[in-house]
């Protein structure tokens, strides 16, 4: 036998995967190029800053400035960018399941801007999507209660059609939200030692370190991905960890890649939380796909103290098969960070065995169902993103949802790529996924699931506080090329 004859099979193999993607449309993975003269030695994470605002009678309020800025994350080089409060991203805004919060919020920029409250249930008027937009030198000042449990939310720009080159920019940032249950749990919760906030991002950079917003045609189609890593803005983090567990805060906030997180070991962690909260129980894993606005909340043993990097690997694709996975069920591979840890002073209380009692999600006597068909035709200009056949229109409010009321939402992927569908004011519960149930980790509360290509993903959603009838919530593909391109349609709660 010759092993050095890479079989006929796999030239076959590969000659029809290129027929394949081909005759789907021409479509060739971009290559990624990173230069050379960019250069940065391996930095401690940057700690966005915790901000847990200034009581005002009663009111939790915060002041955020949203303002262009210089960011070096080279050497020697400054990059354009924007921030809140800063110079790229925002601080974590830490709140507590009952506040009731205001927001100021400061466009400082010379365009306009909308800041959303990513996962949170509330007025459709407060809610900061694309009918809430901010004048240059205008501040918006949205008021509303906290209704949500102990989770992960975000923030980020929600302008229409400018929300990927805003996002891109940096006008993005974490949210903690505290509740009584979870301050009753032994989890590892001092922020920045053992609850670590990680935003995982990548950018693209010219030669001169500037991340300009210039997606190729192919990056408007796929979603534009970057050669470079980072994460809270930081590229090449290590993290110096000083307790036998760690939590860690994940948000995927890139533009349009989906990451398969792993470390580099191989080790397992534990899932705690998903989207809007935590899971009934750990969920040991070795593996976690993680699509654009989709947080999970995991926890490492480092008691072996061994340094390890945390990875995005390259991935074939969960389900998507081959087409998933070469035209976006998988997604590209970074080191985003490595856990380092020194002497391990502090030995963390294990893990409890009930982080959380949620009802199994069941469509039994739900009578309601709404179609949602995620479309993706043509090609390079011509390329349409459409919802049932429609591209977002300010003026045209898509469903008309009646509150309080269960519903199943079966969003089914017709085109060729894998698309996160995020919806607001609510966090749903997946019931299957082409007819099987969901991985143990995504039995949670959920505002964006990633449905693969052929796939139709349903979900038991309800929306039970406020109406409005005249200001609608956006539900979305979250690649944010695709939602600028018109993925995106709107509902009011009546
Ligand atoms: Cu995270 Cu409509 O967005
Ligand atoms: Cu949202
Ligand atoms: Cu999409």
């Amino acid at each position: 036998m010759k092993s050095d004859n890479p079989s006929r099979r796999d030239v076959l193999k590969s000659s029809a995967a290129t027929f394949a993607l081909a005759a789907a449309g021409g479509i060739f993975a971009a290559p990624h190029t990173a230069h050379a003269a960019l250069a940065t030695n391996p930095k401690p994470l940057q700690i966005p800053p915790l901000e847990v605002g200034r009581i005002l009678d009663g009111v939790r309020v915060y002041d955020l400035a949203i303002q262009p800025g210089t960011t070096g994350f080279f050497d020697g080089v400054d990059t354009k960018t924007m921030g809140i409060n800063g110079s790229f991203l925002g601080p974590v805004l830490r709140m507590s399941t009952g506040d009731t919060v205001r927001m100021n919020v400061t466009n400082g920029l010379r365009e306009n801007t909308a800041l959303h409250w990513h996962g949170f249930t509330l007025p459709a008027m407060m809610d900061g999507g694309p009918h809430q937009q901010i004048e240059p030198g205008a501040v918006w000042s949205p008021e509303f209660k906290v209704v949500n449990k102990a989770s992960t939310m975000w923030y980020h720009s929600h302008q229409l059609h400018k929300t990927a080159p805003q996002v891109w920019a940096g006008i993005a940032g974490l949210i903690m939200i505290d509740d009584e249950h979870s301050n009753s749990l032994d989890l590892p919760s001092t922020y920045g030692v053992d609850d670590i906030p990680v935003v995982l991002q990548d950018r693209d950079f010219t030669r001169s370190g500037q991340m300009p917003y210039s997606p190729s045609m192919h990056s408007r189609m796929m979603g534009l991905t970057g050669n470079v890593a980072m994460v809270n803005g930081t590229v090449r983090p290590f993290f110096d960890v000083t307790t036998s567990l760690v939590r860690l805060r994940l948000l995927n906030g890139a533009n349009g890649s989906i990451y398969t997180l792993a470390f580099s070991d191989g080790r397992s962690f534990d899932q705690i939380a998903s989207d809007g909260g935590l899971l009934n129980a750990p969920v040991q894993m070795r593996a976690l796909r993680l699509s654009p606005g989709e947080r999970a909340e995991i926890v490492v043993d480092m008691s072996d103290a061994r340094t390890v990097m945390l990875q995005s690997v390259a991935s074939t694709g969960g389900g998507g098969g081959m087409m998933g996975g070469m035209m976006g069920g998988g997604g590209p591979a970074f080191d985003f960070l490595e856990l380092r840890p020194g002497d391990l002073a502090q030995t963390s209380p294990s893990l409890p065995v009930t982080l959380a009692n949620l009802p199994p999600a069941s469509a039994q006597g739900v009578n309601k169902v709404r179609k949602f068909e995620l479309q993706m035709s043509g090609m390079g200009p011509f390329a349409k993103f459409r919802i049932n056949g429609e591209t977002m229109k300010m003026n045209r409010v898509n469903e008309i949802v009646e509150k309080g009321v269960d519903e199943i939402w079966e969003v089914s992927n017709t085109g060729p790529m894998a698309h996160p569908f995020h919806i607001h004011n609510t966090q749903f519960r997946i019931l299957d996924r082409n007819g099987r149930a969901p991985g143990a980790g995504e039995l949670g509360l959920k505002d964006t699931v990633l449905v693969d290509a052929n796939e139709r993903v349903r979900i038991l959603i309800r929306f039970d506080h406020y109406t409005d009838p005249d200001v609608p919530y956006m539900y979305h593909c979250h690649i944010l090329e695709h939602e600028d391109a018109g993925m995106m349609g709107q509902f009011t709660v009546v």
